[in-house]
């Protein structure tokens, strides 16, 4: 009888961890309310397109606007070699915040279509302790490389001056690329604090190893919009795997969770985007809940 129920109770525990396994679980749509926990965050993604003196004074215009209380610490990069990027501290999500510029469709689909950026193992300073089995894109991997001390460093006097517990990386495009190789990279760094990632039209970054990793490293949330071609790239065929935490706009403009990694369902980009010939980079940019990513900076 004990034995009996012990086996009733290991199918009852597949029964419910299989689906998930196999990325069955059902796709929800989101909540308006739950729609709107993200427009803070999404404001954070897309300041990270505007100047670092800008982001510093906290005078970037709407994008700034929108998060009046943001208290700034560091900013960096130019824009061209190095990508924009600012870390403070937001005292209402009680989080810090770390925001990393992307770029223009034209130039994001350069990055995930060049055949020259393959996947390489991460660099063993930056990224200490991780499997070797572990592979990222060679020229995300390189962006990030740029500037990971330089935020790290942030990110450590953030936390000890607002006594942080919390840190959430934000980015679009080319940003959310770097900002999920950063979603790895802190965690080596820093304790007693928890991560989240919070991503807008990511590529495929790394291989299945780097994306169940990165799936555990922090909580991911990765919003994509619509036909949006660059989170179909890299393709999976090359290798390349998107870690969990899909959230798909549909053409009715429903924000459905996608559960699993890479998810088939035409609720998702995956199976909504098949091939490259059904995208469009117009929907890149957004809009996301009326945020659109570029072209808001003060001149
Ligand atoms: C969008 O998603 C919603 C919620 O899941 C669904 O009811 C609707 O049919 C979808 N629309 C399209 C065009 O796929």
């Amino acid at each position: 009888m004990a034995r009996l129920s012990a086996v009733v109770l290991a199918l009852a525990s597949l029964a419910n961890a299989a689906p998930s396994l196999l990325g069955r679980q059902a796709i929800t749509a989101l909540s308006t309310t739950q729609i709107d926990v993200f427009t803070p965050y999404t404001y954070y993604a897309a300041a990270g397109y505007c100047a670092p003196a800008t982001t510093l004074a906290w005078d970037c215009g709407t994008n700034c606007e929108a998060n009046p209380g943001f208290h700034p610490v560091a900013s960096g990069g130019d824009g061209d070699s190095t990508q924009f990027w600012f870390v403070g501290y937001d005292a209402s999500l009680a989080t810090v915040i770390v925001s990393h510029q992307g770029t223009n469709p034209t130039q994001i689909l350069a990055w995930v279509t060049d055949a020259d950026f393959a996947l390489g193992p991460l660099d063993s300073t930056l990224f200490p302790g991780l499997s070797s089995s572990i592979e990222a894109h060679s020229g995300f991997a390189a962006e990030q490389a740029k500037t990971a001390t330089d935020v790290l460093a942030a990110v450590q006097t953030t936390i000890s001056q607002f006594g942080a517990t919390k840190v959430t990386i934000v980015g679009h495009s080319l940003g959310a690329a770097i900002g999920l190789l950063d979603s790895v990279y802190l965690p080596l760094h820093l304790s007693g604090v928890t991560f989240q990632s919070i991503l807008y039209g990511l590529p495929r970054v790394g291989n299945l190893a780097f994306a169940d990793y990165a799936s555990t490293s922090n909580t991911v949330t990765h919003i994509n919009n619509k036909e949006d071609l660059v989170p179909i790239l890299p393709g999976m065929f090359l290798g390349f795997h998107h870690p969990t935490g899909e959230v798909h706009i549909n053409d009715s403009g429903a924000w459905n969770a996608c559960p699993g990694m890479d998810n088939p369902s035409t609720l998702c980009s995956t199976g909504d985007v098949p091939t490259i010939f059904e995208g469009d980079e117009s929907d890149h940019d957004g809009p996301y809940n009326g945020v659109e990513m570029s072209s808001t900076c003060p001149a």
